[in-house]
């Protein structure tokens, strides 16, 4: 967790992994924040792209990069995250 105690994920914007599902993945986040009531408690930033292309689209949560993310995966990673 970081210092202020918020969640940060970091949502990679370049072109190739916004087209390989961050575009999902973001309005995903959007969705999963607004029922929670969560938006105060997470910094949602964007990011340009990682030069990481080939095993996106990106997601970095708590420090932690994810690879290959699905909003499966931001689900089972934000669940997990908040109850701890
Ligand atoms: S576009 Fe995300 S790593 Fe290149």
């Amino acid at each position: 967790m970081p210092e202020n105690g918020k969640i940060t994920i970091t949502v990679c914007m370049g072109s190739s992994c916004f087209a390989r599902g961050n575009a999902e993945n973001l309005s995903f986040i959007e969705q999963y924040l607004k029922e929670k009531g969560l938006e105060a408690e997470i910094d949602l930033c964007g990011a340009r792209c990682e030069n990481k292309c080939a095993t996106g689209p990106h997601v970095t949560i708590n420090g932690v990069l994810y690879s290959g993310v699905t909003p499966e995966m931001i689900r089972a990673v934000l669940n997990k995250t908040l109850e701890g």
